[in-house]
């Protein structure tokens, strides 16, 4: 049996900005699956970043589809410009709004993957009221709001409950994993049941970002073949 694809989705936060552009189109002919971006408002992590002006250059600049990942207060607020902008998935977590399962079912409304992001301290249980309404489950694997943290060793046992909460209730959900993913980690979060891989640092902190999407992919699953 052929095992199950794995994504491997570059976070362009750690991309350079004056060569935005070179380093997206870089990632994308190296077989890169998605493109993450990470939009923080300064006030649900401590970091600002960036807004739907930047959703809509990268959906200029490529192909590929957008994961935008949004750690702000009041994500329902940007669900219209976003899908505007061509946001592909628009993830949020729990805590930053009221009524979770009336803005997952807005996201899909405009189109987009919906998905949930649990921090290291936040519950699974969050998920499971809400399973059925997910296209995505989004384990962060630090404390969100910086790149190039470690990864914390606890998540891998969280990834490996998430996995087969999606699996007993019979859930698609894409199980994605964010923070700290390097050589050196990916085949824990890969054994563990992830299958969509975020990285800024291990990409884009690289000498030759392309080559470290083959890597990671290669890293993912020791041992199989590519
Ligand atoms: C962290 C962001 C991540 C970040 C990951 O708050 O959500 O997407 O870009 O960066 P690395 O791979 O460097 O940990
Ligand atoms: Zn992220």
């Amino acid at each position: 049996m052929k095992p199950d694809p794995i994504r491997i989705a570059p976070s362009v936060l750690s991309a350079d900005l004056e060569r935005l552009a070179d380093q997206v189109h870089a990632v994308e002919a190296a077989g890169a699956d998605w493109l993450h971006v990470d939009v923080m408002d300064g006030h649900f992590v401590p970091n600002l970043t960036f807004g739907a002006g930047m959703i809509a250059a990268l959906r200029r600049i490529s192909g590929l589809p957008l994961d935008v990942h949004l750690m702000v207060e009041r994500p329902e607020g940007y669900i219209e410009p976003f899908a505007d902008a061509g946001a592909s998935a628009f993830t949020f977590h729990p805590e930053a709004t009221r009524h979770v399962q009336r803005q997952l079912d807005a996201v899909k409304q405009r189109d987009m993957r919906a998905g949930l992001a649990l921090n290291p301290g936040t519950p699974l249980a969050y998920a499971e009221e809400v399973i059925d309404d997910l296209d995505l489950l989004l384990i962060m694997t630090v404390n969100p709001g910086f790149g190039g943290q470690r990864y914390l060793p606890a998540a891998t046992p969280k990834i490996a409950r998430a996995a087969e909460l999606l699996r007993a209730r019979g859930s698609g959900a894409t199980l994605e994993v964010d923070g700290g993913i390097t050589n050196e980690t990916i085949a824990a979060a890969c054994r563990a049941g992830a299958d969509t891989f975020v990285a800024g640092s291990a990409i884009f902190g690289a000498t030759d970002p392309g080559a470290a999407v083959h890597e990671l992919r290669r890293h993912a699953r020791p041992g199989a073949r590519a």
